[in-house]
């Protein structure tokens, strides 16, 4: 099994440069199966799970092409709309953009249920009420979701849940019917407007998107484009939370500043000096964080996906600290193991009780999904002695060189490959 093994102390200091965001690529990569024409795509992070739906995309007669490591061209004239399954795409939530996609262009789709982080029940209902609303059957069984239908109409659809998904597959398959499409309590998060932009400039009629009412004019076509990924804003946020972490000065670039004022609020709240700059934002916390409360709420609000990083920084701090879990009823699979590092945390249904610790110490842990995996990893960075980390593929999953990047910053990590205990014993003693 790979691992990292990281020997914790290091402030980290220096600038990262951000990646392209894996969410927004994921629905970009899905739509971009909706013209025969070819779609280049700028700012491509090269994640395992969107080089897996790369893959995918390949198997149904799509060419991809990454003409270097960033840049991906797409066309899918030749794309046969069969059954999308394999071992990778069952993992991955995103296999469900395919649905919105080819339906929109093919009216019918059949995809595997999606996979993804275990982080709570994570229904597809939404999706499936939209898809019913435009004019498509839609089932699940066998394994698969089904939809299909002879034509699509525009629908005025009233989300039960601003969630991410269902807006994005939605919009994705309403592009493509015929007259206007209404989504209220649509999500408002930074990729679903990545993805409008996406499909405007293919020729889509999309307005509104980044409020909760988007309106929708269908298209009987859309064509080539060249587009560049917005950055990661969760990428962005775990390294500006790394900062907090380590009592460290972090610059993240390529950023959207704007994207990360949630997270920069907090920051400032726990006692870290922020400076924003165009595409740039430093954090300095030289000293030991203040406490603070967090609930995490769809976009605008703090993002659950960067619970389990400010947790880790809060369990750190001078005092108590209540962070209240939303979105997913299940996020906190990872305090067990962070407590294990010493940390002084108590779940109580969908919030964490957090008595701030004056230090972490080094443990075996393993990382339980995305998220929580790269937070743990934040915390073995400040802990007492070593943290090895198992599990470190569902890291990978979305952070893209991940512990290279930690490295450049100073932080003392290594992965081993098949580790074995000869491999731990030699980094121990290296940095013993
Ligand atoms: C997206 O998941 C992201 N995944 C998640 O990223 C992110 O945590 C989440 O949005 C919230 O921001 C991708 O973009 C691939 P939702 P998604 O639909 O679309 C409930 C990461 O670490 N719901 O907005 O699955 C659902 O159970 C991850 O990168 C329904 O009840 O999230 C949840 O409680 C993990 N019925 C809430 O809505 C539905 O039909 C929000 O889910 C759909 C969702």
């Amino acid at each position: 099994m790979d691992q990292y093994i990281i020997r914790g102390g290091n402030p980290l200091v220096g600038e990262v440069e951000i990646t392209g965001a894996k969410n927004a690529a994921l629905a970009i990569l899905a739509a971009s199966a909706m013209t025969d024409e070819t779609v280049t795509i700028e700012n491509m992070p090269d994640e395992a799970d969107t080089n897996v739906l790369l893959r995918t995309m390949n198997d149904l007669g799509i060419f991809t092409h990454r003409t270097s490591r960033h840049i991906v061209r797409i066309n899918a004239a030749k794309a046969r709309n069969m059954p999308v399954d394999n071992e990778g795409i069952k993992k991955i939530r995103a296999s469900y953009y395919l649905i919105g996609a080819l339906l929109g262009k093919y009216r019918r789709a059949k995809v595997v249920l999606p996979g993804g982080c275990a982080i709570g029940l994570r229904p597809v209902d939404q999706h499936m009420k939209g898809f019913a609303a435009l004019g498509a059957t839609c089932r699940i069984e066998h394994g698969y979701i089904t939809a299909e239908a002879k034509e699509l109409h525009g629908a005025h659809i009233y989300l039960d849940i601003s969630s991410v998904g269902a807006t994005i597959n939605i919009m994705m398959a309403a592009t493509m019917a015929t007259g206007q499409t209404i989504i209220e309590n649509a999500a408002k998060e930074p990729h679903v407007v990545d993805l409008a932009n996406f499909l405007n400039s293919m020729g889509a009629r999309i307005k509104g998107a980044g409020t909760d009412v988007i309106r929708i004019r269908g298209v009987e076509k859309l064509h080539g484009t060249d587009y560049a990924i917005i950055p990661d804003q969760i990428e962005a946020g775990t390294f500006m939370m790394a900062s907090a972490v380590t009592r460290g000065d972090i610059t993240v670039t390529n950023v959207i500043p704007k994207h990360l004022e949630s997270i920069s609020a907090k920051l400032k709240e726990m006692g870290c000096q922020i400076t924003e700059q165009d595409d740039a934002v430093r954090v300095v916390c030289r000293d030991r964080v203040r406490s603070t409360h967090v609930k995490t709420l769809p976009y605008p609000g703090f993002p659950t996906d960067m619970q389990p990083q400010i947790t880790v920084a809060l369990g750190l701090s001078n005092g108590v600290s209540i962070v209240t879990e939303s979105i997913f009823e299940n996020r906190f699979k990872y305090v067990d193991e962070l407590v294990s590092m010493g940390a002084s945390i108590k779940v109580e249904g969908s919030t964490a009780i957090i008595s701030g610790v004056e230090k972490y110490t080094g443990a075996h842990i393993t990382a339980p999904d995305l998220r929580a995996g790269a937070a743990l990893v934040l915390a073995g960075l400040v802990a007492d002695g070593f943290t090895t980390v198992d599990n470190i593929h569902f890291i990978e999953r979305g952070y893209e060189d991940f512990y290279m990047k930690l490295r450049s910053l100073g932080a003392i990590i290594e992965r081993l490959e098949n580790a074995d205990e000869r491999s731990e014993q030699k980094f121990r003693l290296k940095y013993a």
